[in-house]
């Protein structure tokens, strides 16, 4: 496991206004809805486990309705605890405080995955595809959403010498710290490399322009998104990917015990409100239902 000082660096939501900042009441219904017109047809009709990495205040977990359980993860313990009063406490929610790159779940526990808008703060991509490819089971999907750096403004742009950077070129561009953009193409291979089969990808989000979304209604453009996502053409700011989990992964979906140690893969067992390992007796704490895995107790 490597040393906290090479891990890679976490953008951290923690305690931010993520959801009142850019969300509601900030005119992106659009966005919101096309992200949801492209769930709804790559999810299946029934499932049991969905983990949801990144899931922040829980903008999209009811999109989940369709599996048995929907296990929330993010950095951000203040995003899950909107989520929690929202969505509330029950067997179906099972809210995890936690770094993507270092997952508390025991390998094959899940059939399915979500990471939308997440991995645009991954500097490291193989680590991070590597940590969610050993939480699925045998053929569980994955559904991913990228940042996509060859988009039509971006190409413009480049054609104009109004930006420098190549959006052809296949490696990310960092335009912010610990923000990327990146090239579809990159992405898929990344994935056929994490052992992940690509299914789909699906441009998302062509018309994201002020302009447009001020003078046309919403449902407009959300048709016309519509008819574009199934054109193919990878052109648009947001990519959707629907992969499969190939290769070497056990099939863990029926077990209950989740959790094992995310610094060392050992057992935990719980005692009240803490998981404690087996191995060598770090301790987690659970706090108002929400299991924190950041930090061991001290
Ligand atoms: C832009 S928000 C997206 C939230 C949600 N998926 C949505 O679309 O509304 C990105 C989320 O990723 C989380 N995040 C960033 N880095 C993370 C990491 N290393 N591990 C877990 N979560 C992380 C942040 O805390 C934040 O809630």
């Amino acid at each position: 496991m490597p040393k906290p000082e090479s891990r890679p660096k976490i953008c951290d939501y923690e305690g931010s206004n993520y959801r009142t900042d850019f969300w509601e009441g900030r005119g992106r219904q659009y966005e919101d809805r096309t992200e949801r017109s492209v769930l709804r047809r790559i999810l299946p009709a029934a499932g049991k486990r969905l983990l949801e990495i990144g899931a922040g205040f829980g903008r999209l977990t009811q999109e989940y309705h369709m599996y048995e359980q929907v296990v929330l993860v993010d950095y951000s313990l203040s995003q899950l605890q909107y989520a929690q009063q929202q969505l509330g406490r029950s067997p179906r929610f099972v809210y995890v405080a936690a770094d993507v790159y270092r997952l508390p779940f025991r390998s094959g526990v899940f059939d399915a995955a979500t990471m939308i808008r997440v991995i645009h703060h991954m500097a490291d991509v193989p680590a991070v595809l590597k940590a969610i490819h050993r939480t699925l089971a045998p053929n569980a999907l994955f559904v991913l959403e990228h940042a996509n750096k060859r988009n039509l403004k971006a190409m413009l742009r480049y054609a104009l010498k109004y930006q420098q950077w190549n959006p052809y070129d296949l490696s990310p561009v960092e335009f912010v710290e610990l923000n990327f953009d990146f090239h579809p193409e990159y992405i898929r291979r990344e994935l056929e490399k994490a052992q992940f089969e690509v299914q789909k990808q699906v441009p998302v989000s062509f018309f994201r322009l002020g302009a447009l979304k001020n003078r046309v209604p919403t449902d407009v453009l959300v048709a016309m998104d519509n008819v574009m996502q199934r054109s193919g053409l990878l052109y648009a700011p947001s990519v959707f990917v629907a992969a499969r989990a190939v290769g070497e992964t056990p099939d863990h979906t029926g077990q209950n015990g989740l959790f094992v140690c995310p610094e060392t893969g050992a057992e935990l067992r719980l005692e009240g409100d803490t998981l404690i390992s087996a191995a060598n007796g770090q301790r987690w704490a659970i706090r108002d239902g929400i299991y924190d895995f950041k930090a061991p107790l001290d």
